[in-house]
């Protein structure tokens, strides 16, 4: 179909929620943010008290649960009709969403839920494999980095500032872990996709990116 599709691929911490947040509002399309999709599983299957590698049971809660996204100023994600917003940002969901998101059976039960974004006049779509494997036939497609210190840092401001303890070196230890983890996966691991523009954000301002970026479609 020719939807119009934007990827924005990378690492956590690089700023691609905050800049596709932005993208999507100047363009006027709608927002994927992937990351809260496996995020939002992994809250379903720590409440389940599931171990996180317990694949079968991980794919029939991921199969059952009904995801509902609304994006105002806030993202307001509900789950099986719960409101889960507040707990998406933490540590503990990033790190038990990144273990399940290794598992490829896991990634193809969500595949269709994350195509189904996919609506008019176009779509922003933000995670690690949205280039390579969700919307490989995107008209557009950003690769957005930064430094694994800057990230950390920048992840670090983000949780003070929603009331959230945290601890700097902790953080860029699991950054650097989540990094391996996606990268190093078998299953759709973290690439710079094909055709993808390079932006490499350490030393830009969010909206030097974000000005790039939409001078990318424009
Ligand atoms: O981007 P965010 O930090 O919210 O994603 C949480 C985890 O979900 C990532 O560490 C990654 O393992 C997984 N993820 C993924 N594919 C995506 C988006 C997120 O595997 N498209």
């Amino acid at each position: 179909n020719d939807i119009p599709v934007l990827t924005i691929d990378g690492p956590s911490g690089a700023g691609k929620g905050t800049v596709s947040r932005a993208v999507s509002k100047i363009l006027g399309w709608h927002y994927l943010d992937s990351g809260s999709i496996y995020r939002s599983l992994a809250v379903a299957v720590l409440d389940a008290g599931l171990d996180l590698n317990d694949v079968a049971k991980i794919c029939a809660v991921a199969e059952a649960m009904s995801l509902e996204f609304e994006c105002g100023d806030e993202l307001v994600v509900r789950l099986n009709g719960g409101d889960i917003s507040g707990r998406l940002a933490t540590e503990t969901t990033g790190n038990a969403a990144s273990i399940i998101a290794a598992y490829p059976e896991v990634r193809a039960v969500l595949l269709q839920k994350q195509k189904d974004f996919q609506r008019l006049p176009g779509l922003v779509a933000d995670g690690r494999d949205m280039g390579s494997v969700v919307f490989p036939e995107a008209k557009y497609k950003v690769y957005l980095t930064a430094s694994a210190e800057e990230r950390a840092l920048r992840r670090y401001k983000q949780l003070i500032e929603k009331g959230i303890d945290a601890n700097l070196p902790q953080i860029t230890r699991e950054i650097e872990e989540r990094d391996r983890r996606d990268s190093q996966r078998a299953s759709a691991p973290l690439t710079v996709p094909e055709g993808a523009h390079y932006i490499d954000s350490s030393s830009l301002s969010i909206q030097q990116v974000i000005d790039q970026v939409v001078n990318l479609v424009e």
